[in-house]
């Protein structure tokens, strides 16, 4: 009997044949150097796959992924990930993509204790804090939902933006770009929401000077 992995192994061994009969160099081109020029920020959500639903082969996105694709400035991993592009890859752009139907935002929009999670999505109960009159007049559960996504995206671009390794890039080297963008998951379009350019001036609150 066949587990349900080995359907994984099986499956490497023939992507890995069909890239090698296209292009015998294949892996010892991308086994040299790494230098993708975007950093993606996206949901865990098996459904968005960076590569897949952008259309770009291995090598082209440096990509960080957790539950609601959440920016916060204590999450050692998010924080190493961000400076290792930024400062090691030197991305161009860093793109925050949220999707619709997301299970962290509804769960944030519930008041089901769902245990850690709690802490994790805790943040998104502060943008839908931030944005209530807008998000709260919306009639129809699934596009008040959408709406939060999206406000979601929006709000960890903005965080990115708080964090000294951006604000010392966009002083020192004019980038990265960063987005925000929304998937979605019954069309599998990619909805493009804002965008923060490298000579943007944020919120004095959030600047640092000595970078
Ligand atoms: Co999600």
């Amino acid at each position: 009997m066949q587990h349900s992995y080995e359907r994984l192994l099986t499956g490497n061994k023939a992507w890995a044949e069909d890239k090698l009969k296209n292009d015998p160099e294949y892996f010892s081109k991308l086994s040299g150097i790494q230098r993708p020029d975007f950093l993606w920020i996206g949901c865990s959500d098996s459904r968005v796959p960076a590569n897949e639903v952008t259309g770009t082969p291995p090598g082209e996105i440096f990509v960080h992924r957790n539950v609601a694709n959440i920016v916060v400035q204590t999450d050692l991993n998010l924080m190493s990930v961000l400076q290792y592009a930024v400062e090691v890859l030197e991305v161009k752009h860093v793109i925050v993509c949220g999707h619709y139907g997301c299970g962290g935002v509804l769960a944030a929009m519930g008041r089901n204790n769902l245990g850690i999670i709690n802490q994790w999505i805790s943040s998104i109960k502060d943008v839908h804090r931030l944005h209530r009159a807008e998000v709260d007049a919306i009639p129809d559960i699934e596009a008040r939902n959408d709406r939060m996504v999206e406000l979601n995206v929006c709000e960890q671009v903005n965080n990115l933006a708080k964090t000294a390794i951006i604000q010392s890039a966009w002083k020192h080297h004019k980038r990265p770009d960063i987005h925000g963008w929304a998937y979605g998951l019954k069309d599998g379009h990619i909805k493009t929401l804002c965008t923060i350019t490298a000579d943007t001036q944020i919120d004095p609150i959030f600047q640092y000077d000595n970078l």
